[in-house]
């Protein structure tokens, strides 16, 4: 449609505009890049992950996504490594000292009230972080992308973590993982700054372990790393993720995600940073990546590609950081075929409501012969919803720091129209691709609960990540991967 305008808007123009005009058709395709994206700009400050400056940090959550302690030594979870490259040298813009901030320690802008509160200071030194990294750009700066690793180990004894948003007093253990006390630490994290290597290959790293007192050599302790590297002026950053689940850490989650510059990003109650500078809105977003899964991570592995985090109330309202009544939204698709649907015609319990196809017809759970039970892991309503169909499964009330809805999906032919795995094991290992996944599309069409006759809320998401949450196994187990071109494109 474009150029049909260019072409007709040619006729009474000079030879040198003519001229001008057809080199501009003719670059089209070679822009768009076969992604039909001539519409289409990108909402991350940087698009592809190209950009020889790289802006990536990390942030280390509790179950319940927060520090609660930290570890001696280590400082407060959150680190990252920014830098420019200026005539063959990086200007690193971020200290190995600020890296190690950590409770009671001072750093420009830090409150008061945050300066001895390990929860707050983490929050508050993200902030931080991000005004070190910040680049300038329109609409709005931007900071990095984020590193995301969880322990899922939960000491109800503790009394650390909210059910729903709720203060609750320490109940009985069982119903989670958790060696006895101290099993909510946070891990011992080692940061290889970037550098240059043969000139022109710039290479950096975190990596670490759960196991207080161990190195990460030993083969029977939990471990994570990211590593990236790229060479200079060319292509673009490759990402390679390790994690590694232990006896005692059987469940951990590492992502890397492209969050919020402001505001909540997925499952975080405080103000964020990291790379969407402008937030997308369903349905006229895509998400460009290439994905390639080395290793699985085991039967408990539940990879996601991709994992969308919103926020927003059951009235449609947005969120305001009252954890009472604001939701945390997420949806997902588990790669790892080995998954199995738990929603299925004799647990409906375990599926949405209703599924919508792409025409927008609406198939009900127990319309048995059309409802595609097996496109589903699991559905489960936020636990403060006031108006559920039965049967209804709610999610895990302690994991988020508010209540959270959660609609898993699997491979499925109903997917296609969106450009998601259609088969068991796309996207697995062994088949390392580059993806465009209308992920604006199909989450326009997803179910999430609000009460009766409430005004649809605005499906603006915070946080899109791609990664896997090893989901209490039974043995140890490594998952291996690497992640590289992440865009996010917005349809104009
Ligand atoms: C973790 O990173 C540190 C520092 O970069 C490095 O010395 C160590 O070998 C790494 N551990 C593993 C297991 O790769
Ligand atoms: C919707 O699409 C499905 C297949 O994708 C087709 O079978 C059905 O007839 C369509 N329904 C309408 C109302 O267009
Ligand atoms: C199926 O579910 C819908 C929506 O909840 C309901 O209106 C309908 O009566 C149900 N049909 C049967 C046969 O149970
Ligand atoms: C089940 O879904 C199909 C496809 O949308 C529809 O034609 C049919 O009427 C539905 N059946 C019931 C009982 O709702």
């Amino acid at each position: 449609m474009q150029m049909q305008v260019q072409a007709a808007t040619m006729v009474n123009l000079s030879p040198l505009f003519i001229f001008l005009l057809l080199t501009t058709i003719w670059l089209v395709p070679v822009i768009c890049d076969g992604v039909d994206s001539c519409q289409y700009s990108s909402a991350v400050g940087d698009p592809g992950m190209r950009r020889d400056g790289l802006r990536v940090a990390l942030e280390a959550w509790n179950f319940c996504n927060e520090v609660g302690e930290e570890v001696p030594g280590m400082g407060s979870p959150r680190a990252a490594d920014c830098f420019d490259l200026s005539e063959s040298s990086l200007s690193h813009k971020v200290t190995e000292l600020d890296n190690k901030l950590g409770v009671g320690k001072a750093f420009p802008g830090l409150s008061p009230k945050a300066k001895n509160d390990p929860d707050l200071y983490a929050a508050e030194k993200e902030l931080y972080l991000g005004s070190l990294c910040e680049v300038d750009d329109t609409p709005r700066p931007w900071q990095f992308w984020m590193i995301m690793l969880k322990n899922g180990n939960y000491d109800t004894k503790s009394g650390l973590c909210p059910e729903n948003g709720k203060k609750v007093p320490p109940f009985k253990p069982g119903r989670f993982p958790c060696f006895g006390k101290g099993c909510m630490n946070q891990p011992i994290l080692f940061h290889q700054p970037t550098s240059l290597f043969d000139d022109d290959i710039m290479k950096g790293g975190f990596n670490g372990t759960y196991e207080l007192g161990s190195t990460t050599d030993s083969s029977s302790s939990s471990f994570f790393e990211v590593l990236w590297e790229k060479k200079v002026g060319t292509g673009g950053w490759v990402f390679k993720h390790t994690l590694r689940t232990s006896k005692s850490y059987p469940w951990l989650m590492l992502y890397l995600r492209a969050d919020a510059t402001k505001g909540f990003s997925g499952g975080y109650h405080y103000d964020t940073r990291g790379m969407l500078k402008t937030l997308p809105e369903s349905p006229k977003f895509k998400v460009k990546l290439t994905l390639d899964v080395k290793r699985g991570g085991g039967p408990k592995s539940q990879f996601y590609l991709i994992d969308i985090g919103s926020c927003w109330k059951n009235n449609g309202a947005p969120c305001d950081g009252d954890v009472l009544t604001d939701v945390t939204r997420y949806s997902e698709m588990i790669i790892n075929p080995d998954t199995p649907a738990w929603c299925s015609p004799t647990n409906i319990g375990n599926c949405p409501p209703f599924h919508i196809t792409p025409n927008n017809t609406k198939i009900y759970r127990n319309n048995t012969s059309h409802f595609p039970y097996s496109a589903y892991h699991y559905y489960c309503a936020p636990g403060n919803a006031e108006h559920l169909e039965k049967p209804y499964s709610t999610c895990d009330p302690y994991s988020n720091p508010q209540a959270q809805e959660l609609l898993q999906l699997l491979p499925h032919p109903i997917w296609a129209d969106y450009g998601y795995p259609t088969k068991q094991g796309h996207g697995w290992v062994g088949d390392g691709r580059t993806w465009e996944l209308d992920v604006g599309g199909l989450s326009s069409r997803l179910y999430f609960y609000q009460d009766p006759s409430s005004p649809p809320a605005r499906r603006i998401w915070t946080s899109l990540d791609v990664g896997t949450e090893i989901f209490v196994s039974d043995k140890d187990e490594v998952a291996e991967w690497t992640l590289s071109d992440f865009d996010v494109l917005l349809a104009s």
